[in-house]
């Protein structure tokens, strides 16, 4: 035998070298807490069933008791030749209480161990990430409350299409976080299940009761097929996929705010506190934390497909390849709530330059369907108005003027249905405040979205 936990049918020891390469304990020891957590649990009822007796299953949660306090303290001490935070805390308990701690382990495996712990892990990150989404959401409500008239120009291909409220853009990701929400949401249901008594692959013959550790454990539901619940790693696959996507509505807000930030838009200011200077050139205030949550989303759709492919060719039930399924969730979890802890600042804290919006829409062509439906209503076919207002386009371009400058006369030369108020028309104010069907950037429909998101949160 060596000594390691596992030793009893070896005759030598691996070399230092091939224990770092198959030791887990450098990143799994974020699992600690919930290890215990899951211990605990599982020696209540080994105790509850008979399977351990009652002062056996007390002195080993004394001890474990013992472990959570050390934890907390800072006072674990963990190494490379226990392998995988398992065994490390195995380990300390024997140092703890002696040879009973060996009584633990009956009826469990570190398979099904270590998917419990995961399963208790991600579902209290999911438990710290809700929020932090719902924050964001409400930021983007009470930015969007302050904007409802300022009005900037839509794009399209990024050329300007038609005027819009900034209050409509801010919405627009306030529905995509809340898709996120959901997900999430859904996510925490897969997330919720117990696999502990699954044991290594098959159940066992011991008469555990899985219900009961389900029950002390909080889950909702237990897995009902043993090797499923020690192969399956949906549950962070899900919270990857689901993380790439929020990562991905994160990095396309932070694109038009390092494109915004510009002085070709100038259309809004981040505040300094969540902008960086430049060690050369002292005109410098870089837009840093939205490029770097860009940046950022590249990790995630690494960490996805890292786990996607150590799954593909899986065998069920267990494999050690499944020890791979760590540092991409810690590194998404990490990511995600950093970055929207920083998105939510950065919102909050941004000015809006609403001059400068306004002029981006007088100074346009964004008006041209305004003319277009203007001519439509009295009723000219569609297709005719489109192509009138095309020309005169080209020719106030050539001319060097906006729509807005042509003179009555011009108008009525160009088409006899055109009068006076045409020019109430063209106004970009007027044109959002018209788009008032469902969902459109009208101001009356803003606010009422604004109402309905605002009751939507409140239910979160
Ligand atoms: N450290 C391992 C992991 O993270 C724990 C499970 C080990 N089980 C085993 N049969 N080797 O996957």
């Amino acid at each position: 035998a060596t000594t390691k936990l596992w030793g009893g049918r070896f005759t030598a020891e691996p070399s230092e070298y091939v224990q770092r390469f198959g030791a887990s304990i450098e990143f799994d020891q974020l699992l600690a807490e919930e290890d215990i957590q899951g211990s605990l649990a599982h020696v209540q009822m080994l105790g509850e069933q008979g399977i351990i007796a009652v002062s056996e299953a007390k002195q080993i949660e004394a001890g474990l008791k013992q472990l959570q306090q050390q934890l907390e303290a800072g006072k674990l001490h963990f190494s490379i030749a226990n392998e995988d935070i398992h065994l490390n805390l195995e380990k300390a308990l024997t140092d703890l209480i002696g040879p009973v701690a060996g009584k633990l382990h009956t009826a469990r495996s570190r398979n099904d161990q270590v998917a419990l712990d995961m399963h208790l892990y991600l579902r209290n990150r999911l438990h710290e990430i809700l929020p932090l989404i719902v924050a964001l959401q409400k930021t983007l409500v009470a930015k969007a409350e302050s904007h409802v008239t300022t009005v900037m120009p839509g794009y399209t291909h990024l050329q300007h299409a038609q005027p819009i409220s900034y209050a409509h853009y801010l919405l627009a990701y306030e529905n995509m976080f809340q898709r996120d929400y959901e997900r999430l949401t859904f996510n925490l249901k897969h997330t919720d299940i117990s696999p502990l008594g699954a044991a290594a692959l098959a159940g066992t013959t011991f008469p555990i009761d899985r219900e009961r550790t389900a029950e002390l454990l909080d889950f909702s539901a237990v897995y009902h097929n043993s090797l499923d619940a020690v192969s399956d790693r949906d549950f962070i696959l899900e919270f990857l996929s689901n993380t790439a996507i929020l990562m991905m509505h994160l990095s396309r807000m932070c694109e038009e705010l390092v494109l915004w930030s510009s002085q070709e838009f100038s259309y809004i200011e981040l505040s300094d506190t969540y902008a960086t200077g430049s060690s050369i050139m002292p005109q410098k205030k870089n837009p840093d934390m939205a490029e770097l949550i860009r940046g950022k989303t590249g990790r995630i759709y690494g960490d996805l497909f890292g786990l996607l492919t150590v799954m593909k060719g899986l065998p069920l039930a267990y494999n050690k390849d499944l020890q791979e399924d760590k540092e991409g969730m810690f590194d998404a979890v990490n990511t995600v709530i950093m970055s929207l802890k920083v998105m939510q600042g950065m919102v909050d804290t941004l000015q809006v330059k609403t001059d400068r919006m306004k002029h981006a829409t007088v100074h346009d062509f964004s008006n041209a369907t305004e003319l277009a439906d203007y001519l439509a209503k009295k009723g000219l076919p569609f297709r005719q108005a489109h192509e009138i207002v095309g020309e005169t386009v080209l020719k106030c371009i050539k001319a060097g003027k906006f729509l807005k400058d042509l003179t009555l006369e011009e108008y009525q030369k160009i088409s006899p249905l055109i009068e006076a108020d045409v020019y109430t028309a063209l106004d970009p104010m007027t044109a959002v405040a018209n788009r008032d069907s469902l969902g459109g950037t009208g101001f009356d429909e803003i606010k009422k979205e604004l109402e309905r998101a605002k009751v939507q949160l409140s239910n979160h």
